[in-house]
């Protein structure tokens, strides 16, 4: 087995392009009363320029900590306490504080769940796109409302020139993501983080709001990870995903791999939950117990106390199993040590008592 270090190349990397953005071993923690929870534990990702990466996994995984401590915004008191992050190859972690952050919010915008926290309550919303090209682009303010009122239109509201003088409270859910997501295209970035841009909203106004952020990124060559707790939802916009469990990265790869062939048993009890609209009965697999103690990390593989496929040597030894590339020159890798086995999981879950109809 090779280590997911030496990963096969990726879109772009056999014509030299280095990746956009690459994080190595990331680790974050944070202080509370009880001692120091450790929300991300060696997480290692990369993003090609122009790609759409998925990152999926239960609440609690550690996805937004994760995209927060990329952007430079871990709310206090959470810190980076390892790991390195490369933004066009070059090492940014040990820059002065200042310098990196530019760079970071020069490079990245961040869409987050909920808009109606998300956007300034008592601004017109035109304004708050406009404050963007204005203020950290420089551009007069005539300039600066041209670039609102037509990143409206891209995004799908109607009347722009009447909606831009509304404030959030006036627009639908819909809207108000729509218009969160011009704010985050305002400046120009090169890479778009999203946070669950479209689970506080109603299925159709989900789809729609992902189509307009996947022309968006396509026309713009804008690369994107996107969170999401719904793998089926990563599966539309997303050439590759990351799976996250318990603060680690337990599957990755590219998407329709993960898809047809899960070889970690969380991708697989994930997968199970997505209900498929073509069954008669939709099966669940409803995963017992809870995610381990992030302050108090048990022995062995984390998802061991939960993995119907659990085995003595799951537990065997002391750290989590290392993410390993699972055949080379293919882009997949697992943590789990019985990935092997993978083949026999259908017969054994339909045997067990963990499914059931819905
Ligand atoms: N401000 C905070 N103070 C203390 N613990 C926190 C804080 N923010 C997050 N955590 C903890 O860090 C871990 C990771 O949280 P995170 O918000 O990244 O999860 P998530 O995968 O985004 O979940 P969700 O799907 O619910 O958004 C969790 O155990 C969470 O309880
Ligand atoms: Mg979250």
């Amino acid at each position: 087995m090779i280590a997911a270090d030496s990963a096969p190349p990726l879109l772009g990397e056999a014509a030299g392009v280095a990746p956009l953005l690459e994080v190595r071993d990331l680790h974050v923690e944070i202080p509370v009363p009880r001692g120091r929870l450790h929300a991300v534990r060696g997480v290692s990702l990369r993003l090609q320029p122009g790609e759409s990466v998925g990152l999926v996994g239960e609440s609690g995984s550690g996805k937004s900590i994760t995209l927060r401590a990329l952007l430079g915004l871990l709310p206090a008191p959470a810190k980076i306490v390892g790991g390195t992050i490369l933004l066009d190859g070059v090492d940014i972690t040990g820059m002065p504080r200042r310098r990196r952050q530019r760079l970071l919010t020069d490079t990245m915008s961040m869409v987050f769940q909920d808009s109606l926290t998300a956007l300034n309550p008592v601004m017109r919303v035109g304004d708050q796109i406009a404050e963007g090209p204005r203020r950290k682009l420089g551009r007069p303010a005539s300039e600066a409302k041209r670039i609102a009122l037509d990143l409206m239109a891209k995004v799908g509201i109607p009347e722009p020139d009447r909606r831009y003088l509304a404030y959030p409270h006036q627009l639908s859910g819909g809207m108000r993501q729509r218009i969160c997501i011009a704010i985050a295209l305002s400046t120009d970035p090169r890479l778009l983080l999203a946070d669950e841009p479209t689970t506080a909203l109603d299925v159709t106004i989900q789809a729609q709001v992902l189509e307009v952020m996947d022309v968006l990124r396509k026309d713009a060559d804008l690369s994107m990870i996107l969170v999401s707790h719904d793998l089926a939802v990563i599966s539309q916009t997303c050439s590759r995903v990351y799976v996250m469990y318990a603060g680690r990265v337990v599957e990755s790869g590219e998407i329709r791999a993960l898809l047809q062939d899960p070889r970690h048993p969380y991708t697989f009890a994930l997968l199970r939950s997505v209900p498929d609209p073509d069954a008669p009965v939709h099966r669940l697999l409803t995963i017992p117990g809870q995610p381990p103690d992030l302050i108090d990390v048990p022995r062995g593989c984390s998802f061991a106390e939960r993995c119907p496929f659990v085995a003595p040597i799951c537990v065997a030894s002391e750290a989590d199993p290392e993410l390993v590339v699972l055949r080379e020159g293919v882009d997949h890798a697992s943590a789990c040590l019985r990935w092997q086995t993978a083949d026999s999981w259908d017969q054994v879950a339909a045997q067990s008592s963990i499914e059931g109809p819905q």
